[in-house]
């Protein structure tokens, strides 16, 4: 899929859907939405290369750029932390967007290639916050200025800033599927044990019910043959001490049993926040094939403790390295066949695996 010029194209068709059930005002199919300037999006066209990534201080040098656009992906997905704002600010908070935005490498990758996302901690505005932060409201709409969403579009009228696409044609469509795990997310306690940042939260949330009904309704009504569910934490991993859904065991128990239960065909988690890039893989009983969960993180930055990290679900290497992420979509027989590669700034690749669906 080529999202060519933009000028001279009709502008935007992602299918989106952002909205509570019976709230719904979106595009049903048909029904063009705009989300981005001075970009075509062909929502009918095959996709077949999307690069994401997360971690990215907008005051830190943006060499990446250049080279997640070498790579010419038919979309770009932030999975968060796209700024390090930290703030309760909210003048600070849009002058760091628009220093992000008016990157010039970022603003060439943005000319010709369309972009959605979801935020994570840093950029919602509290390190490791949740539905705690004050300014949520304002702090949505500012994500979603910088992500070029018109003002009509439903998302904007939601609590939340989860979104659905669905892009490609009949028979060869990958829906992806943004989730919030910051608006609604209960609190953390502080833990006092070495290794770990927090208490477990045996009962909390991440979700929050309303997305939770959405997330249903969405993967119950999928036509897509490939699905992209993409969260700022880690959904899969156990063992590491920071920010993770494993900090609230009920809420990614319920997340793997909705999966379990909807068998959305060929379904993949991408996540961020790590400061690593590690590819995680789970067999996940009633889903019928292995569940993979590709991280990727940080864009700016990196982490260079975690070279030891233990995570009894990795699949290949611990990247410490700055990275972006590709997923690969081959349509090419019955049932499409993809593949993970993570690059460096050096375009040096870090991880490369295939996506088998056979179970172990
Ligand atoms: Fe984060």
């Amino acid at each position: 899929m080529r999202f060519i010029t933009f000028a001279s194209m009709l502008l935007g068709l992602l299918l989106f859907s952002g909205c509570e059930p019976g709230r719904r005002t979106g595009n049903k199919g048909t029904e063009p939405a705009t989300l981005y300037q001075g970009q075509t999006l062909d929502t009918q066209a095959e996709v077949q290369t999307i690069a994401f990534g997360s971690c990215d201080r907008q005051d830190s040098p943006q060499d990446m750029w250049p080279v997640i656009l070498r790579h010419q992906p038919d979309l770009w997905i932030w999975t968060g932390d796209i700024i390090y704002a930290d703030t309760e600010d909210m003048d600070k908070m849009r002058s760091m967007y628009l220093q992000q935005k008016n990157d010039p490498g970022y603003q060439a990758l943005h000319k010709i290639t369309p972009i959605i996302g979801i935020w994570d901690d840093h950029d919602y505005g509290v390190n490791d916050g949740g539905k705690e932060y004050p300014r949520k409201r304002e702090s949505q709409q500012l994500l979603l200025d910088f992500l070029d969403v018109p003002p009509t579009a439903p998302v904007r009228q939601q609590e939340g800033a989860y979104q659905s696409f669905t892009l490609g044609p009949p028979g060869r469509q990958v829906k992806i599927l943004l989730l919030d795990a910051r608006y609604f997310r209960d609190k953390l306690d502080k833990s006092l044990l070495p290794g770990r940042r927090y208490e477990i939260n045996t009962t909390g949330d991440v979700l929050g019910e309303a997305q939770w009904r959405w997330l249903e309704s969405e993967l119950r009504t999928s036509t897509a043959q490939v699905h992209l569910i993409a969260s700022g934490i880690q959904i899969i991993p156990e063992e590491q001490g920071y920010e993770k859904w494993a900090n609230f065991p009920q809420a990614r128990q319920r997340l793997l049993d909705l999966l379990a239960r909807t068998k959305p065909k060929g379904a993949v988690l991408i996540s961020g926040d790590r400061h690593i890039a590690e590819l995680s893989r789970m067999d996940l009983p009633g889903l019928g094939y292995p569940l993979y969960e590709i991280t990727s993180s940080g864009i700016t930055h990196t982490w260079t403790l975690g070279g030891s990290e233990p995570n009894q679900y990795r699949v290949g290497p611990l990247v410490v390295a700055r990275n972006f992420g590709l997923l690969k979509i081959n349509w090419q027989g019955d049932s499409p066949s993809l593949r993970v590669e993570v690059y460096n700034e050096q375009d040096a690749i870090q991880l490369a695996e295939p996506l088998s669906w056979s179970s172990r």
